[in-house]
């Protein structure tokens, strides 16, 4: 299959949207576009922007629309997204985000909406044991995959934590305005005849394979003549 893909990736709080988008955008080489991880890095910068972003991350709150919608729109807009594509993770989260994103990427569209479905009792056990590289973001579990060497990265030598917003109070306000403000995007995409609800659950390439073998499908159908 070519490389280049245009891919959403919807779930839940801990589903595996990061542990999936950093492989998909190895897979078809394209940007891992991450709304989470650019928040994050611009309070690791200590920016006025990182500053206002700050109060909402750690609260679990959603960012304001129209800071997130313009800071992808600009993301989207540069030459390596519009002529290779790019895995979005953590965006759209509202129907507003969502009708924008559209709009910017007309005429093309995007290949596939995947929603990675799992249980909360499975996600809240994830987001318990997650760690992450406060340098890089690289994803660790203490668990299944934890840095070879404890407390640093395996990937830059940054210090392994836990992130500010997996406290039991954010993630139970990330969890409740994923049920208000995110899941009505499933039936959104699936009326659009985007959707692909796939299984969370099993190993990470288990996880990889079937979300590869999905996109293919839908690149492959999406082809003159099939
Ligand atoms: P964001 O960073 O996107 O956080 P999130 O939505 O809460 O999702 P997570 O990153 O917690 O989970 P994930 O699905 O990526 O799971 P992961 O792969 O890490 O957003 C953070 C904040 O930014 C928001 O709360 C909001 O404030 C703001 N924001 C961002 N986008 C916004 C937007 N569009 N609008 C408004 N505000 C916005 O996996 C979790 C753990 O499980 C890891 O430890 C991982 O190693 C492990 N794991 C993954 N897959 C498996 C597997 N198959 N088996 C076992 N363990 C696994
Ligand atoms: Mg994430």
């Amino acid at each position: 299959m070519n490389p280049g893909a245009r891919i959403v990736i919807l779930g839940k709080q801990g589903a595996g949207k990061g542990t999936q988008a950093v492989r998909l955008s190895r897979h078809y080489v394209v940007p891992h576009v991450s709304t989470g991880d650019t928040f994050r890095a611009a309070v690791r910068s200590g920016s006025e922007f990182g500053h206002k972003a700050r109060k909402f991350l750690d609260a679990g709150e959603l960012v304001p629309d129209e800071i997130v919608i313009g800071m992808v729109r600009e993301r989207l807009t540069r030459d390596d997204t519009t002529h290779r594509g790019f895995i979005l993770d953590g965006f759209p989260r509202t129907v507003p985000q969502a009708e924008d994103l559209m709009q910017l990427l007309q005429p093309t569209g995007v290949d596939l909406v995947i929603n990675i479905e799992i249980d909360t009792s499975s996600v809240l056990r994830r987001l318990a044991s997650r760690r992450v590289c406060s340098d890089c973001g690289a994803n660790y579990s203490v668990g299944d995959n934890p840095p070879r060497v404890r407390g640093i990265c395996d990937v830059c030598g940054g210090e392994v934590v836990q992130r500010d917003d997996d406290t039991e109070s954010a993630i139970r306000r990330r969890l409740e305005l994923y049920e208000r403000e995110t899941a009505p995007l499933i039936e959104w995409f699936e009326a659009r005849g985007l959707l692909a609800t796939l299984e969370g659950t099993g190993s990470p390439d288990e996880v990889t394979d079937r979300l590869v073998s999905e996109v293919d499908r839908r690149k492959q159908r999406a082809l003159p003549g099939c």
